[in-house]
């Protein structure tokens, strides 16, 4: 082992001493940081304002309308679901409440009950002009009455309206879908009937006592 410690040839060449070497390093990083610090400036306050107010923009822009991304907005193709209220069809609610109450006495056949109850399939009056099916629900028959050659006077049919004196207070869209039910099954074939009609009906008549044939038929 010599007693000369080693050296680094390249510090031997560049003959600088340890501190020199230091203090350059510094200044050179000094200088370095100094420059990356001049190539960031602060963001004017400016753009963030502008860009604040995009960004809010969008939010609200989205927000409003994109119908929260509900695929009923967006899908034309889409199938009813839970979101979406059921359409009500008035048949259902007309043969529901048929098999409620009518059944009872003109039977699910619609036949009725011979010498009793008037059959429904086929009657002249469900299926004829709806002033006077309406009449016949709204505020109840006593008979005699013919029915499909029949006559039947054992009982009354019952008062349906809204009307005073009325069993069972059903509504004009109640009615309305009950008589749309009726002329459509069993082979009728009546046009439906709309709540307004009933309730054109229910106000131009007003209270009254049960219809009877004759009173029915000069109702056109
Ligand atoms: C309690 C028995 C009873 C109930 C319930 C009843 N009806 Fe009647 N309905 C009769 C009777 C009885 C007649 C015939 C009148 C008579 O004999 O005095 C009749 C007559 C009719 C007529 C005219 C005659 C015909 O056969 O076409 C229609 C229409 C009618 N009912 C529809 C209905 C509808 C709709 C309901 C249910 C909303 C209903 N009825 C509920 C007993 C009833």
């Amino acid at each position: 082992m010599s007693g000369e410690p080693l050296r680094d040839p390249g510090v031997d060449q560049a003959a600088i001493s340890d501190e020199g070497l230091l203090d350059a390093h510094e200044r050179a990083l000094g200088r370095q940081h100094h420059e990356d610090g001049a190539r960031y400036r602060l963001l004017p306050i400016g753009i963030l304002f502008v860009l604040s107010g995009l960004v809010l923009f969008a939010g609200t822009y989205l927000n409003r309308y994109t119908g929260h991304y509900s695929a009923l907005v967006f899908n034309e193709n889409a199938k009813p679901s839970m979101n979406m209220a059921p359409k009500v069809d008035p048949l259902a609610v007309g043969r529901a409440q048929f098999k409620a109450v009518c059944i009872t006495c003109h039977q699910e056949s619609g036949l009725g009950l011979p010498g009793i109850y008037p059959p429904l399939a086929g009657s002249e009056w469900a299926n004829g002009p709806a002033d006077r099916v309406v009449r016949i629900v709204l505020y109840g028959l006593k008979g005699p009455v013919h029915v499909a050659g029949k006559e039947f006077s054992a009982t009354a049919m019952p008062v349906f309206g809204q009307v005073p004196g009325s069993a069972y207070n059903w509504s004009d869209e109640k009615i309305a879908a009950v008589l749309t039910f009726v002329r459509q099954e069993w082979g009728n074939k009546a046009p439906a009937i709309t709540a307004d009609e009933v309730s054109a009906i229910r106000k131009a008549v007003g209270a009254r006592k049960e219809m009877t044939e004759a009173e029915l038929l000069e109702v056109k």
